[in-house]
């Protein structure tokens, strides 16, 4: 039999005979041709059948496929200028279709538009689709670029842990945990380990999965979801926006060149991405509060900002922007007083360009022991919890700063998606934990 050569490769055997294993995606023809669309995951190709020209058995067997049947098939691959594979694959006499798999019933997503609620139910065989699998594919290449930024920039990986005593970002959004009888939480960042690993390696960065209950039901917020987070000794506010923003250039740069066809799929407009370059604008918090106003928003200093501040303060700018010294009092725990002016929190929030909102959360963390246990008195967070990671404070502290990348709202922005369910192959959103 003919080698098995995958889809994506058949561009570099044409005029040969080759073996195609995969699923019939979508038939239109004849009764006399068969145009067959066979995917196998790392495309879709167009497999052309003349009833004249194969076996009779061939050509029955093609007639009765149906959507997602399972087969392989035998034929010689073809220049075909049209076809964004530059490819099809032609069949003869010697062509050999065999059927592994049919489907017990009609697939349950045909080419016709279907209700989101629908699709996200059949979840499991909605990622078969070319925009699901496009979308899965610009994701991988984004954990890809996020990991090669930080390997080749010697950072080292820290794995944080999932089951947590404590609180990181707040007490309202934690997913509680019976753990051998006591109470534990599912963490809602990897931040505070990342601190110690920084005392201990200089430069970490966390990558894992985080949880909030968030009893929001927005286009941006998952119950589950990736966070990747940098932290950094010896580094302060501004070396973190530094970082934050070389590394989104970075990142962009690496989805746009390795994943142009993935985004041709998606329609995604590439100029738009093309145009992330440094340097992002600085805006402080109060400067933005008195943009917002201009705008006739009814914003006041001590506001946090929402969706339609955060796309307000964006439309200005074809690139992400930075907003820094927030109040400190809308603002986490461990982040540090301005110096300068102790109203406001040395933390930074990156936000997206095109309304896609808040990408980055970051700071310069309170380096000072006594600062921060007066921090965690006034949070009301239990101080025996947070004992490890006020010794971090008592043991050699040092300035040091970091920030976490939510992953999903950056495939968002990247494929340029309406809502935040399509960018993880099965979310996890207030209400729905199924499939
Ligand atoms: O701004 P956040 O809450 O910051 C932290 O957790 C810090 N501890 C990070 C750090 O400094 N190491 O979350 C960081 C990012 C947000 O900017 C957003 O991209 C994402 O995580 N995020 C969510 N993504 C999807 N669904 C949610 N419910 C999210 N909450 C936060
Ligand atoms: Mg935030």
């Amino acid at each position: 039999m003919a080698p098995h050569v995958y889809i994506e490769d058949l561009h570099k055997h044409v005029g040969q005979e080759v073996t195609l294993k995969g699923w019939l995606y979508g038939k239109r023809g004849s009764g006399k041709l068969h145009f067959l669309q066979i995917r196998d995951g790392s495309g879709i190709v167009q497999v052309v059948m003349s009833k004249a020209e194969v076996k009779e058995e061939a050509f029955a067997a093609a007639d009765k496929l149906t959507q997602e049947t399972s087969l392989t098939i035998t034929g010689t691959v073809r220049e075909d200028k049209r076809s964004a594979l530059g490819v099809e694959l032609g069949t003869d006499a010697n062509s050999v279709l065999t059927v592994i798999g049919v489907p017990t019933a009609p697939f349950p997503i045909s080419p016709k538009e279907h209700g989101t609620a629908f699709l996200m139910a059949q979840r499991h065989l909605w990622l078969r689709s070319k925009q699901q699998v496009a979308i899965l594919r610009i994701r991988a290449e984004i954990v890809k670029q996020i990991r090669n930024y930080f390997d080749t920039r010697g950072f080292t990986l820290m794995d944080a842990p999932i089951f947590t005593p404590s609180a990181c970002e707040g007490t309202s959004n934690l997913f509680e945990v019976n753990y051998f009888d006591e109470k534990a939480y599912l963490t809602q960042s990897g931040q505070l380990y990342g601190e110690a690993g920084a005392m201990a390696l200089g430069r970490i960065y966390t990558f894992g999965p985080t949880f909030r209950a968030e009893k929001s039901k927005t286009r941006r917020h998952l119950t589950e979801f990736w966070m990747v987070e940098p932290e950094v000794a010896f580094m302060d506010l501004d070396g973190d926006m530094d970082l934050a923003e070389d590394f989104i250039v970075e990142i962009v740069k690496g989805v746009v060149a390795n994943r142009r066809a993935e985004l041709a799929v998606l329609e995604r407009d590439i100029a738009k991405l093309e145009r992330i370059q440094k340097p992002f604008p600085r805006i402080r918090y109060e400067d933005a509060v008195a943009v917002l106003q201009n705008k006739g928003k009814p914003t006041v200093f001590g506001d946090d900002f929402g969706a339609d501040e955060e796309t307000a303060l964006s439309e200005e700018y074809d690139r992400p922007i930075l907003i820094h010294r927030y109040p400190a009092a809308i603002k986490a725990f461990y982040m540090k007083r301005d110096p300068n002016d102790p109203r406001v929190a040395l933390a930074v929030d990156m936000i997206a360009p095109e309304g896609y909102g808040e990408i980055i959360g970051g700071a310069q963390r309170e380096d000072d022991l006594q600062a921060l246990e007066q921090r965690i008195e006034e949070h009301k967070l239990p101080r025996e919890a947070f004992e490890w990671y006020l010794d971090l404070r008592r043991y050699g502290s040092v300035p040091h700063a970091g920030f976490g990348l939510g992953l999903e709202r950056t495939v968002q922005w990247i494929c340029g998606l309406h809502h935040v369910r399509e960018t993880i192959p099965f979310a996890r959103l207030m209400g729905k934990i199924e499939p």
